[in-house]
């Protein structure tokens, strides 16, 4: 009882649950990504493809995990501020524990995380309790997804605040993603660079896709 108290309250145990819902949620970044891609196959399929996520009952077990998942990241993110504003010159965020010395994403990481703890609030307003249309596929009702999406995008300030969000998210997870195999001491001389480079690919490739699909849904209207 008193070790896992200890772990919790410890800042190696922060770290490593951080770490822990930051895989999680750069899982779901990635398929989250993967289905909005439907959107380029047209309307149909992309709300049939909502339709098919959101009817299943798992949604919500889902749904909860991944609440858990943000707000257990978020809630760790400010301990471990608050904790090593106190306790040591060099923070938690801008160690030089990947051994490469500080870069823009690690520098920018609590600034970049609370940009998109944000941009989150909002996405959940605009799209999931956003403007509900509804639509007929192969003989189902169900909400008209595409609709709200394409309509939201018509405006071009909100096209460039989600280029600017998916900059932050690029930058974030790429740090992130190989900070996560620091903190659990995953370090190889081998696979270090390796890891350092997949990161900043994934950092990339989540960027650039969804500013794409913002931007793509720009020019639907
Ligand atoms: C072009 C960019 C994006 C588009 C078009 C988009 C679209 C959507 C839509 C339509 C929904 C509502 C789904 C539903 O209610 O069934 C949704 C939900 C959600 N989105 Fe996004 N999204 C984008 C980017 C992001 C990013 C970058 C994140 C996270 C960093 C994110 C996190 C979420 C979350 C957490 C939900 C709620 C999921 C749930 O409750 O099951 N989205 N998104």
């Amino acid at each position: 009882m008193i070790a896992t108290h200890n772990y919790f309250t410890s800042s190696i145990g922060k770290k490593q649950i951080m770490a822990l819902t930051g895989f999680g949620l750069i899982g779901f970044v990635l398929t989250h990504l993967a289905g909005n891609f439907f959107i380029l196959v047209g309307p149909d399929a992309f709300n049939y493809y909502a339709y098919k996520l959101t009817s299943n009952p798992l949604i919500y077990v889902a749904e909860a995990v991944l609440a858990g998942m943000f707000i257990g990241h978020i809630v760790l993110a400010v301990l471990l501020k608050l904790q090593n504003m106190g306790a040591r010159p060099q923070s938690y965020f801008t160690k030089v524990r990947t051994g490469r010395g500080e870069t823009i994403a690690s520098g920018t990481m609590p600034y970049t995380g609370l940009i998109l703890m944000i941009f989150l609030i909002l996405h959940l307003l605009n799209f999931k309790f956003g403007t509900e249309y509804y639509t007929v596929v192969d003989g189902v009702k169900m909400r008209d997804l595409y609709k709200t999406v394409i309509e939201y995008f018509a405006n071009p300030l909100y096209v460039a605040w989600y280029v600017f969000a998916m900059l932050c998210l690029g930058l974030h997870t790429s740090h992130g993603f190989q900070s996560m195999f620091q903190t659990w001491g995953l370090n190889h001389k081998k696979y270090t660079p390796a890891i350092q480079t997949l990161s900043s690919a994934y950092g990339i490739f989540v960027a650039l896709g969804f500013s794409g699909l913002a931007i793509y849904c720009y020019f639907q209207n």
